[in-house]
């Protein structure tokens, strides 16, 4: 799949955009604090519904404005689709796919497939596990529509009990009521957790490989789903572990709680990594992902580079250019000279400067 043409109006800094892209390699220059980033986060926007910056849509909307407007086409198998949304000050956004409203936001999903990657990624195993659990949602949401129903599902009982909890303090006698949140909770729990694990399977079938020709054959990496609570003995823990739950007013198990463990040649990545090894298993996994993505989607997904080029030595830099030869790619930085002087092909470079694109060149 690839996006062809990209509009604008009163998103972020811009005031109207509209902008081709080519299939291949796409280049978006300019100084700090100009619009390049806006521009990945507006795509980001169409395919997920929400911003990888996690903003609200109110803060998304050029300032003075009410409404912002994306307007997406992307082309699969050769056909073309309209993505239209709309973001409103003090309502929920709308969308429309090929001029037909959508009743469920979730009806969104899989139309697009992006991989971002931005510098922040590659901190992923050094960083808490809120990040890496979001990393699992984006991708198996994007892929999956009844997971992404699963786990706003398992989230929504998640607040109920936890609002349980906290009555219950005050109130033992409604300790009764809980068994029913706990069915629930146990539902869609299980099911989160079986296609996360079968996602960091896959994942992890795929990057032992990625990773062994980025260390030269030095390291076994491997990835781990790291459980808090067992399937099969959910609810006897959610039961052995009430009264905990109950003392902290929140649910202590689950995969809420859940965790990916990264290992090289058997040790702890994040423990006793060093800064090096845990970025080049970011990265690794950031690879792995592509191809995950291309096999199950059976086409190629669109990737968004944001300054991610200028973050990664050469030997880096050129695995991961290696490995997005056939996919489209869209790549924020403030320069381009080290991919001329490193005879990287690109497609189209646009010029960003204060909230508009100037396009620079079909063909390098
Ligand atoms: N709601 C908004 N309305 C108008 N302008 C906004 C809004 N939100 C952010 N901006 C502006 O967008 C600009 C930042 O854009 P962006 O993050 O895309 O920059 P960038 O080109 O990626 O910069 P860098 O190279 O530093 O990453 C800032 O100047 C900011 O003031
Ligand atoms: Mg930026």
């Amino acid at each position: 799949m690839n996006i062809e043409s990209l509009a604008l109006n009163n998103y972020r800094n811009y005031e109207l955009l509209d902008i081709e892209l080519s299939k291949g390699t796409n280049i978006l220059y300019g100084n700090n604090a100009q619009g390049k980033t806006n521009i990945l986060e507006s795509i980001y926007m169409t395919a997920t519904t929400k911003s990888h910056r996690g903003s609200r849509d109110r803060d998304i909307i050029r300032f003075e404005e009410d409404e912002a407007h994306i307007k997406l086409l992307v082309s699969k198998n050769d056909i073309s689709h309209r993505i239209d949304m709309h973001l409103k000050k003090n309502k929920n956004k709308g969308v429309a796919v090929d001029g037909l409203p959508i009743r469920k936001i979730s009806e969104i999903f899989g139309l697009l497939n992006i991989i971002f990657f931005s510098p922040e990624d590659l901190s992923i195993i050094k960083n808490g596990p809120v990040e890496r659990r979001r990393f699992m949602d984006m991708e198996l949401c994007q892929l999956s529509r009844l997971y992404y129903s699963n786990i706003s599902n398992y989230n929504k009982v998640l607040n109920q009990r936890n609002n349980l909890l906290r009555q219950i303090y005050y109130n033992k006698s409604l300790l009764d009521t809980i068994d029913v949140w706990d069915d629930q909770l146990i539902l869609y729990g299980t099911k989160v957790i079986k296609e996360r694990e079968n996602f960091i399977n896959m994942l992890e079938e795929i990057v032992v490989d990625i990773h062994s020709g980025l260390t030269e054959g030095r390291e076994k990496l491997e990835i781990k789903y790291n459980k808090s609570v067992n399937e099969d003995e959910y609810k006897d823990t959610l039961l052995e572990k009430r009264s905990v739950d109950c003392k902290y007013e929140s649910t202590q198990y689950g995969p809420h709680r859940d965790d990916i463990s990264f290992f090289i040649n058997g040790i702890d990545v994040r423990m006793f990594g060093s800064q090096g090894q845990q970025r080049t298993a970011a990265l690794s996994l950031k690879l792995a992902e592509i191809e995950l993505v291309k096999k199950i989607i059976n086409d190629s997904p669109i990737l968004l580079l944001d300054d991610v080029m200028s973050e990664l030595d050469s030997n880096r830099r050129n695995a991961l250019l290696n490995r997005i030869k056939d996919v489209q790619t869209i790549i924020t930085c403030t320069g381009y000279d080290d991919f001329i002087r490193e005879r990287i092909k690109i497609d189209k470079i646009y010029y960003i400067e204060n909230g508009k694109a100037f396009l620079k060149s079909g063909q390098v």
